[in-house]
C-alpha cells in the first residue's frame, strides 16, 4: 500500500449519511455532514464494530451499532474517537487521503481546474490488477501503439513541476510528463473532411500512485481524471471522469454535448478494456528488463516509492 490521494467514491454513491468504503485493507466511513463529506477510520475503538454498517451520525459523533457508545469524530477530548482523514470533493468525486501524506498540490490543482472546467463524473470498473499499475499505464509510452493502436510511439518528457502548457493550471510536486499522440479523428475533434488523424499534445500528472489527471490538448482539449483505488480483496476499482472546458460546454447544445461526453466515456472504457487482458495476466518480474524507452516508467516508480508506507488497519484498543 502507498499513501496519497485516492478516490474513495462518487458522490452519487453516498446514498446514506454514513457509507462504508475501503482503501486497500483500510476500512473507512464517509459521513455526509453539514460541513460536507468527511472521512474517518471505520473501526470502533471500543471493540471494532464497523461504524459504516449500522452506525448513526448524531451531531459530532457516530453512535456505534454494537454497544451504543458515542464515538467522537476526529481530534478532541474523550476516550473513544476515530481518526479523521483529509477529503477533497469536486464535481461528484470524493477523494480521500488516508493517513494524510504528500499532497503534491492536488487540492490547488483541482481548484484551478474547477475555475475553468466542468467535471463530468464517469464510470467504475473493477480490475484484478494493482492500482498503481493502472496509473503507471498513463506514463508507459511504448504501450500506446501495440495496445491502443495509436499512430505513433510518443516520446514523453518529464517536467520538473512547472505549468505544462501556456494557460495550464499551475501545480507543484506532481509527477508530470508531456508528449504528443497521433490519434484517429473522432467525433470530439470534429476533424475536417479527409483528415484521418490528428496530433494531440498530451500532459499527464500523477498526484499519487492512485490518481492521474491527463489533458489532451489541441483544438478541442479535455481533461481525464483516472483514479485506481485498491480493493480490500486485491485488485482495484478504476473510476474515470472528465473535465470539459466550461466555454466548450457552454457552446454546445445540451443534446450534442451529452452525446459527446457519452462518446468520450465509452471510448475511454474501451481503451481500459484493451489494457485489461495485459494487466490481469501480468507476471511481474522481480528484476524487470528495462530498456532506454522505459525511463519514464522507472521515474514514475521512483515517484511511487515516495508514498510507500505500510498502511495497517487502525490500532484497536485491547483490554484485559
Ligand atoms: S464496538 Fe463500538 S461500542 Fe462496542
Ligand atoms: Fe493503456
Amino acid at each position: 500500500m502507498y499513501r496519497g490521494w485516492c478516490q474513495a467514491a462518487y458522490e452519487h454513491e453516498l446514498d446514506a449519511r454514513l457509507v462504508p468504503v475501503a482503501v486497500g485493507p483500510t476500512p473507512l466511513v464517509l459521513a455526509r455532514t453539514p460541513q460536507g463529506v468527511r472521512a474517518f477510520d471505520a473501526a470502533c475503538p471500543h471493540r471494532g464494530a464497523h461504524l459504516g454498517y449500522g452506525g448513526r451520525l448524531d451531531g459530532d459523533a457516530i453512535v456505534c451499532p454494537f454497544h451504543g457508545k458515542r464515538i467522537g469524530l476526529g481530534a478532541g477530548a474523550g476516550r473513544y474517537r476515530v481518526r479523521e482523514h483529509p477529503v477533497l470533493g469536486y464535481g461528484g468525486m470524493v477523494f480521500v487521503q488516508p493517513g494524510a501524506g504528500p499532497d503534491n498540490g492536488f487540492g490547488a490543482f483541482l481548484d484551478d481546474l474547477a475555475a475553468s472546467h466542468l467535471f463530468v463524473p464517469g464510470f467504475s470498473r473493477s480490475v484484478a490488477v494493482r492500482a498503481d499499475l493502472v496509473v503507471e499505464n498513463a506514463f508507459d509510452a511504448t504501450h500506446f501503439r501495440p495496445v491502443h493502436g495509436i499512430g505513433n510511439e510518443p516520446l514523453f518528457t518529464i517536467l520538473p513541476g512547472e505549468p505544462a502548457l501556456p494557460g495550464e493550471p499551475t501545480q507543484t510536486g506532481a509527477f508530470t510528463v508531456t508528449g504528443t499522440f497521433v490519434l484517429p479523428t473522432s467525433p470530439w475533434q470534429r476533424a475536417s473532411a479527409g483528415t484521418r488523424s490528428v496530433s494531440v499534445p498530451f500532459v499527464a500528472r500523477a498526484f499519487s500512485p492512485y490518481v492521474v489527471v491527463s489533458r489532451l490538448g489541441g483544438d478541442h482539449p479535455y481533461v481525464t481524471i483516472t483514479a485506481a483505488t485498491p480493493r480490500p480483496e486485491g485488485g482495484c476499482v478504476i473510476r474515470f471522469s472528465l473535465a470539459i472546458p466550461t466555454a466548450t460546454h457552454a457552446a454546445m447544445p445540451a443534446e450534442r454535448r451529452e452525446g459527446l461526453y457519452r462518446y468520450l466515456m465509452e471510448h475511454s472504457l474501451a481503451g481500459i478494456e484493451q489494457d485489461v487482458p495485459i494487466w490481469e495476466h501480468l507476471v511481474e518480474p522481480s528484476a524487470p528488463g528495462y530498456d532506454d524507452a522505459d525511463g519514464v516508467v522507472v521515474a514514475f516508480r521512483e515517484f511511487r516509492e515516495s508514498f510507500r508506507e505500510s498502511c495497517s488497519p487502525p490500532a484497536r484498543r485491547m483490554e484485559g
